[in-house]
């Protein structure tokens, strides 16, 4: 999988070069490329953004450097993706839809948005990392990228995606490593004995009182 991250801010994407993502990457599984929007611009002072229209606080950026940076990368194929406050709720369900994709573009939108056509143009999948606003699509886009990436083939092992919060609807259970005993706390009875039947109970059992407390909601559960 490709994907083509268009931002003003190429520097704050320096989370991706680490742990699994960086793995990946070096496999060749994925290709991360970051582009900047402003080498596009056709101001002689590489000016971005600008006032809108009809007024409002702070500045939007421009259509002309998003059209071409976007111009510049798009296939037959791509899904343009453009991380917005005001776009559908992301989820894991989309985050494994997403990994289906060959090509993935990713605007970041920064200070108070960006112009409407870019959006009529390119028809970008808005996406929403939550209920609130964010200074830049930037984070996001490391979200979605991350999310979406452990869904790709290899990235992470098929066990683990299987065990996870989210996969079923119930979060994951509590989990232990050595030592067995840390500030007077033992690592339960039950995970140590090896009885796998008696294991798999607890385990459902704890991720079914977690998800109760923390998450009642998706004890109604639809796929998310
Ligand atoms: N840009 C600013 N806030 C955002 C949010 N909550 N989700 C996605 N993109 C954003």
């Amino acid at each position: 999988m490709i994907i083509d991250i268009l931002t003003l801010f190429p520097e704050s994407f320096s989370a991706l070069d680490t742990s699994i993502i960086a793995r990946a990457k070096k496999s060749g599984k994925i290709e991360i490329n970051l582009i900047n929007i402003r080498d596009f611009s056709s101001d002689k002072h590489k000016k971005c953004d600008d006032t809108p229209f009809g007024g409002g606080a702070g500045m939007l950026m421009t259509a002309q450097p998003i059209y071409d940076a976007v111009m510049s990368v798009k296939k037959e194929n791509s899904k343009i993706i453009l991380p917005s406050p005001s776009g559908k709720l992301f989820s894991a369900k989309k985050a494994r839809e997403l990994s289906e994709n060959e090509h993935i573009i990713i605007i970041c939108g920064h200070y108070e948005g960006i112009d409407q056509r870019i959006i009529d143009i390119f028809e970008p999948e808005e996406i929403s990392i939550g209920d609130y606003v964010l200074t830049g699509g930037e984070l996001p886009a490391m979200v979605i990228v991350d999310a979406t990436l452990r869904f790709v083939e290899g990235v992470i092992s098929k066990e683990s995606l299987e065990e996870e919060s989210f996969s079923s609807n119930l979060l994951e259970y509590p989990q232990y490593t050595r030592p067995q005993v840390f500030q007077g706390l033992e690592v339960p009875f039950v995970l140590t004995n090896g009885n796998h039947k008696e294991i798999a109970n607890w385990q459902k059992e704890k991720a079914f009182e977690k998800t109760k407390k923390n998450r009642p909601d998706l004890l109604n559960w639809e796929e998310r």
